[in-house]
Formats: structure tokens, sequence, C-alpha cells
């Protein structure tokens, strides 16, 4: 009965909890103890080691070997660490026949990832439009080189707003607008639109800016509409919860699907990265000693925090470790880079390179795109002209330790260029890049970064859009 208890009613009630933590229920009947991640679980596992830390299962099965216990797992009989669900029907991908719940079999569907029903494939290349890189253009292959997600076929790399999107395919070809949003869909992003609902009302006056209120009605007089009140741009995620309260399309960090982007890809110097996805996309691990790589996340950001902890789990090797941010194809990011030890790149062609101790914060915009220039450059604290450009390198010169946790904070502010990195070990900083300016890219994608070092835990993954700029340390701080 303790069973049934603890399934079907409040959990908390025969007090399941260890060493008197305090128990919290949920409404599906599950429940956990303490504070997740640091304490224990209800199974009497610690949170972090238990494989379904918030349902009942003590003997932890797991058929499939994924580390996530059966009783949680969506696909009990197939490793799918991720857990991704696309179409959230609680049947994981990995054993789903339709991904995305359109009702056309994954075989059959021209988009198996994106729900089309009607799929519809105008140039007739196989590739539903929903998915094509070009659809308008006959390409079966999609082949895209430079990795930002226009086919070559129809890739023109002209960008008058450096916003990462190509004049021809970018809804607000001369507003710098990296994310996007349309959230009346009419074909003109909100920052080209005066009337971003498409309410009648401009949004200077609206009450609520992304909520179709044209009787602006506001009850309770606090100058936010009721339409809006709660969830400003209507995603059905409260606004406390939402990590973009202001654009529909993102509401969580989400690094589950990521595109991977070798940066070295042709070169025998070493192996591409090899990324693996861990507890349903909060921890991505690199596991090999590879050229450089990055995984990158499909959320487009201008204004944006992004922290994250890493962590290398080994003693072997002292190289590169950080993150991407305003990621617009393999030739247009930045990269902020951590190196153990300083060490001349053991290859010095095509150019020499001079990797130092330290974190360094770089702008990337190659004229020749991944290869052995570029993954040269990269290694090289300084400049390499037409590669790679150094906006920061810690004086201190101070590099990181084995099996040891940091935290980075990173906020970029494309409007004024504003880039501020903090890492911290615990609660010291290790390295404090201050305020630097630099409007080469107007915002981006964010994701992760290695070269050469193998055991690169990332996790804890967290991003935010956010506008305004900290005026002080304080408001800046980790939180
Ligand atoms: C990138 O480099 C190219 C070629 O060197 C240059 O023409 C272009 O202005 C640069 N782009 C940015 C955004 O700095």
């Amino acid at each position: 009965n303790r069973l049934f208890l603890l399934l079907f009613s409040d959990g908390c009630l025969s007090n399941p909890c260890f060493s008197g933590a305090k128990c919290s229920s949920f409404p599906d009947g599950s429940w956990k103890c303490g504070n997740c991640p640091v304490g224990f679980t209800g199974n009497g596992i610690k949170c972090k080691d238990d494989n379904c830390p918030f349902v009942y299962n003590p003997r932890q099965y797991d058929y499939d070997r994924d580390e996530v216990g059966d009783r949680c797992d969506n696909c009990p009989y197939n490793s799918n660490p991720d857990q991704t669900d696309t179409d959230n029907n609680g049947e994981g991908d990995a054993c789903a026949v339709d991904i995305d719940g359109d009702g056309i079999l994954n075989e059959k569907d021209n988009c198996p990832y994106i729900y089309n029903v009607d799929q519809r494939d105008t140039d007739l290349d196989g590739v539903g439009d929903m998915c094509d890189n070009c659809p308008l253009e006959h390409n079966p292959d999609q082949v895209d080189s430079d990795d930002d997600r226009v086919g070559d076929k129809c890739d023109s790399n002209q960008d008058i707003d450096e916003d990462g999107h190509q004049n021809n395919l970018d809804n607000c070809p001369y507003i710098p607008n990296a994310n996007q949003a349309d959230h009346d869909k009419d074909g003109k992003g909100d920052a080209c639109d005066h009337d971003d609902d498409n309410d009648g009302i401009p949004d200077d006056k609206d009450n609520c800016r992304l909520a179709f209120n044209p009787d602006q009605l506001d009850s309770d007089g606090d100058g936010r509409g009721d339409a809006c009140k709660d969830d400003f741009d209507q995603d059905n995620v409260p606004d406390i919860y939402d990590v973009c309260p202001e654009n529909f399309d993102i509401s969580e960090t989400d690094f589950r699907k990521f595109q991977m982007v070798p940066l070295d890809p042709k070169g025998t110097s070493q192996i591409d990265p090899n990324w693996v996805v861990r507890h349903q996309g909060k921890e991505l691990v690199q596991t090999v000693n590879c050229d450089p790589g990055i995984a990158v996340g499909y959320h487009e950001f201008n204004a944006v925090d992004f922290s994250g902890t890493f962590f290398i789990n080994t003693e072997r090797d002292d190289d590169y470790a950080g993150f991407v941010f305003g990621y617009q194809s393999s030739s247009r990011f930045y990269v902020v880079m951590w190196k153990q030890i300083t060490q001349t790149y053991w290859s010095s062609k095509p150019t020499k390179a001079q990797g130092y101790s330290g974190l360094s914060i770089k702008v990337v915009n190659s004229t020749t795109g991944p290869g052995e220039h570029l993954r040269n450059a990269l290694w090289h604290t300084g400049n390499t002209p037409g590669q790679v450009r150094t906006l920061w390198h810690d004086p201190k010169n101070v590099g990181w330790k084995d099996f040891t946790a940091y935290r980075w904070h990173l906020i970029h502010r494309p409007r004024t260029g504003l880039i501020r990195v903090v890492m911290y070990e615990g609660k010291k900083i290790m390295a404090d890049s201050g305020s630097i300016y630099d409007k080469t890219y107007a915002g981006g994608r964010l994701g992760l970064f290695v070269f050469s070092q193998e055991m690169v835990y990332f996790s804890d993954l967290k991003y935010e859009c956010r506008d305004f700029c900290p005026s002080t340390f304080e408001d800046f701080k980790m939180k």
C-alpha cells in the first residue's frame, strides 16, 4: 500500500525522504526529496546517481543501459540517453514509428522530424518544404558547406545587417534581428514591424505587444493588459519559468538537438569530436582527443546571457575547451576558449600557432572556412589575418585545472556590442574579461567548443534572453 500511496496520491504523505530532507510532491504522483540535484531522492539514492529521480524505483532497472531507468524511460528497450521526444507524446524518437506525430510513418515522411501533414515539396527534390534548406531549388543532397542551414544551391551569404540571415531570407533585411521573431507571422519580423501582434494598436501604445487584444483591457490598471498578464509571448509557459518571455519560439534551454560542426573535417591531424548527450540534454560530453569542433544548438538570439559548467574528467592533456556565441556559420562566430598550458601547435603549417594558457575571447571571420588555416588560427593566441581576431586574452594567463568544475557566465548585447565573460571556480573569479565592445556579429546561435581535449563535461547549461545592460558588477553576478 505504500507503493500505491507513493504513486497515486501525495507521495510525501508516507515521508519517504532520507535524512529529514524536505519532500515535494507533484500532481502526477511523483515526488522528490530535498533540492535535486544536490540531495537524495526518495529512492534513497544520490540525485545525480538515481536513474529516475522523480519516480519510485528503488531497484533501478535499466534494460537498455542508457542510464534512464525503465520506469521513467520513454524508450525502455532502445538506448536513448537524450530522451528526445519530438512530438511530446511520451514515446521517444528512438522507438517511435512516427517521430513527429503527423500521421505519416518515418520512412514515408519527407520531413520525419517536422509535423507536415500536407507533405508539400515545391521543388520536388524529395525533401519537404518545411525541412528543405532550399525549398524552391531542387537539391536532394541538401549540401550546406558552411553549416548555416541554408543549402549551397541557394546560399548567397549577402547579409547587409550582419545578423546571420542573408538578405533575401531575412524578415528584416536592414535591421539586425538574429532571432527572426515574427509573432503575427506576417512575414515582417517584429524588429521592423510597428504592430507585432497585428491587433491595430501600435507597439509603443500596446499594453500587450505580442498578444492580439484590440480591447486593451487592463482590469487591475497596472499597465499590462489582461490578455498577456502572466505570459507575455503567449507560449503557454508563464513568464517566471520562461527563459525568453518575449519570444514564442524559445522557452527553455535545450541542447538535446544540436548541429555538429567540425572545424577541420578533412585534416588528418586528429579525429573529429564525438559529442554524447546525457541527462536529457542537460549535459553534453565530448569524449575524444580531437580536431576543433562545435556542437551548436538551434535557438537563435539577439541579446543573451549564457552560462554553464565545465569539468575536465581526466589528467590527460591540457588543451582547449569553451563555448561559442553569435554563431552564424562555420566561418562566422565568436568563441571563448580556455587552455591549460602554453603550447605551440605541433604543425606549423600553414601558419605558426602559439596558444597561451588562459581564457581568450576571439571573433572568427574566416575567408576559407573549416580546414587547417582555421584550425591553426584558432589555436593561436593573437590575430591571424583572414581568419581570427583575439578580442581579449587573460593577462594573468590562468589555466584550468584537471577534475575541477568551472562555471562561466557570458553576456552579449549586440546592439551596443557589449561582451563580457566571467569564469568562476565556486565563488572565486578565475577570469573576468570586463566589458569588451565588438559589433562584428549581431547575434546568432550558442554552442560548445573543444579542441584537442577529451572528456570534457558540459552541464547545467542555461541561456536567457536579456535585453538590459548590467550597470554594475552586482547586476552581472552569477545567479
Ligand atoms: C569578414 O572578412 C571579410 C574578408 O576579409 C570582410 O570583407 C568582412 O567585412 C568581414 N566581416 C565582418 C563582419 O567583419
